[in-house]
């Protein structure tokens, strides 16, 4: 088997693909285009972490590249593609609303282009939390209405909900959607709260809390996150279209996620107390009653475990 992942480069590709070349026979084809949004050598030390595997192999390409990724395609044959490549972050998408319809629009429309051009069995690709907008009834549920993005970044992956609906309807391929509640671990994003709040702890630095701390997120440990993929992979029923929530099971407070990292840093944070910020909802909880029930999703990795490990790996890593 086969599969080819974009985004392979990024924190949940690298992460899941890791996964499956350490534990299976299974060849991954990764894509990535390597953008500047964070750190690129921590992009490349997750690459070089692939590369070690011989059933690993890297294509550098933007996806808007239709004809490129056309040859990519031709040569690999994937049997099943796992879709994570996207401009991520709600507050870059209100500077930066181009590079969005591009990579997340225009990008996704491609790689399911190509699947039906190439008789793809499954795709499984990356929405998000961000989709339920400012919907004030908790928990989430899948069938929850979502008409109403307060995001750019919430519209595009809603966008590809869409299409992904369409290239089932008209072309019978599985589509699977996995919404991720704020991903967070080893080899994470330094763009998110959690990484800038250990880094600036670390330091001595005094870090912006939006919301005056009462923002409250279902923080959904990496590990978990990569077996929801796996289940969706794996799955050996007929699927048409779905979509999953993948969640923590456990929102909490901003606050208490800084005295966690304070605790396993023993340094106290200097805190910014701010507003929220335009584009931010104030609380994400997923429902996962329909992942329990289809992909056995249960995750297991609590808050408290899941910053100890990231602050530890953190401290040996980066800082
Ligand atoms: N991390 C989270 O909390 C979270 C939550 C919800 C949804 N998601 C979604 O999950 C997916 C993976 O997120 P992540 O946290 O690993 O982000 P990431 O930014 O670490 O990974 C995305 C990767 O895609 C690559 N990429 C972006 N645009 C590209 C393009 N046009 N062509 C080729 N490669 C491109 C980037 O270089 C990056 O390595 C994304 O679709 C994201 O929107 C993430």
């Amino acid at each position: 088997m086969k599969i080819l992942v974009t985004g392979a480069a990024g924190f949940i590709g690298f992460s899941f693909s890791e996964n499956i070349l350490k534990n299976t026979e299974i060849q991954i084809i990764g894509i990535d285009n390597l953008n500047p949004y964070y750190d690129v050598k921590l992009k490349e030390k997750r690459l070089d972490i692939l590369k070690g595997f011989k059933n690993f192999k890297f294509f550098d390409e933007d996806i808007i590249n239709y004809e490129e990724l056309d040859e990519i395609f031709n040569l690999e044959k994937p049997d099943l593609i796992v879709h994570l490549a996207a401009q991520a972050g709600v507050r870059y998408s209100l500077e930066n609303p181009h590079v969005y319809e591009y990579s997340n629009n225009l990008g996704t429309l491609n790689i399911f282009e190509l699947a039906k051009k190439y008789g793809i069995k499954r795709v499984i690709f990356a929405s998000s939390s961000s989709v339920y907008g400012g919907n004030e009834k908790t928990p989430f549920l899948e069938s929850d209405n979502v008409d109403k993005p307060v995001s750019l970044y919430a519209a595009t992956k809603k966008y590809n909900e869409l299409i992904a609906h369409v290239y089932n309807h008209l072309y019978g391929i599985e589509m699977i959607g996995l919404r991720f509640f704020t991903v967070y671990g080893e080899f994470g994003r330094p763009d998110m709260a959690y990484w800038k709040f250990t880094k600036n702890i670390l330091e001595e630095k005094p870090i912006d809390v939006y919301n005056y701390g009462k923002m409250k997120r279902d923080f959904t440990y990496i590990s978990d996150i990569v077996e929801g993929i796996k289940s969706a992979v794996f799955l050996s029923k007929k699927i048409d279209y779905e979509i999953f929530n993948l969640g923590g099971d456990n929102p909490i407070e901003l606050e208490y996620m800084i005295s966690l990292i304070e605790k396993e840093t023993g340094k106290k944070a200097i805190k910014n107390y701010l507003p929220v910020q335009e584009g931010d909802v104030l609380i994400t909880m997923a429902d996962l009653t329909k992942s329990k029930e289809n992909l056995k999703y249960y995750p297991n990795i609590c808050i408290e475990e899941g910053i100890k490990r990231f602050v530890k790996w953190y401290i040996q890593n980066r800082y």
